[in-house]
């Protein structure tokens, strides 16, 4: 199947097949992806669980309205945004330079217009942009999940601050966005694809 055709093999599947499970390797493809996501300045402001554990999803199922994804998911991967900017772009430009003085120094001009950035905006729109990067992510993970046919289900129906304490995430990361994965059970019935026009979404100036 080509890619796009997996695109449309995908769908928001609403509870797994809970006895097959997605291997270790498939796994670490879609963490890969994950990680391979692009962000504004390359800054990754986020952090990702990864839970195989039933009574930890069995309790992160009761905090989302018990929707049964999330108990029978082989996997659920949790994604949460950083709100720690300015840690987080020091940490960054550490990266970049690996640790060496002589190549951040090199590096100051585009620091300069990072710090510019972080600093003009408040902690209000500096969350909303960082969110965005999150669910950049995870079509990413969406992507990858659909060209490995394993079955996955894109999930904000959840309540962030009671996951958050099931999960013990810090102060400086909030939850946004969960995808359970794992596979569809056999003979089930497939959900249509409901979407707009070519000609509703796109507006093509030639
Ligand atoms: C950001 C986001 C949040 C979603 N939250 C939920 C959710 O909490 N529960 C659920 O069953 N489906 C959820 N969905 C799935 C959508 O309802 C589904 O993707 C959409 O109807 C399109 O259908 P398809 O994914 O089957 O093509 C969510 C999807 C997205 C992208």
């Amino acid at each position: 199947m080509s890619f796009l055709s997996h695109l449309s093999w995908r769908y928001a599947v609403k509870s797994f097949d809970s006895s097959k499970k997605v291997s270790d390797l498939d796994l670490e493809k879609i963490l890969e992806a994950i990680r391979m996501t692009p962000t504004s300045f390359g800054l990754q402001p986020y952090h990702f669980y990864v839970v195989s554990n039933q009574e930890v999803q069995d309790k992160i199922q009761s905090a989302s309205w018990n929707q049964p994804q999330l108990g029978s998911a082989s996997h659920v991967i949790l994604m949460a945004v950083r709100t720690d900017l300015k840690k987080n772009k020091e940490e960054y430009f550490d990266l970049m330079s690996s640790g060496n003085a002589e190549v951040r120094a090199h590096l100051k001009g585009f620091e300069d217009v990072m710090d510019g950035f972080i600093g003009a905006k408040s902690e209000a729109d500096l969350l909303v942009w960082a969110s965005k990067q999150v669910y950049i992510a995870q079509g990413f993970a969406l992507a990858a999940c659909a060209e490995l046919e394993i079955d996955s289900c894109p999930m904000e129906g959840f309540d962030p601050v009671k996951v958050g304490e099931i999960l013990w995430i810090p102060e400086n990361q909030k939850l946004l966005v969960m995808l359970p994965i794992g596979y569809r059970p056999k003979n089930t019935e497939l959900r249509p694809k409901v979407r707009f026009s070519n000609k509703e979404l796109f507006t093509e100036i030639k």
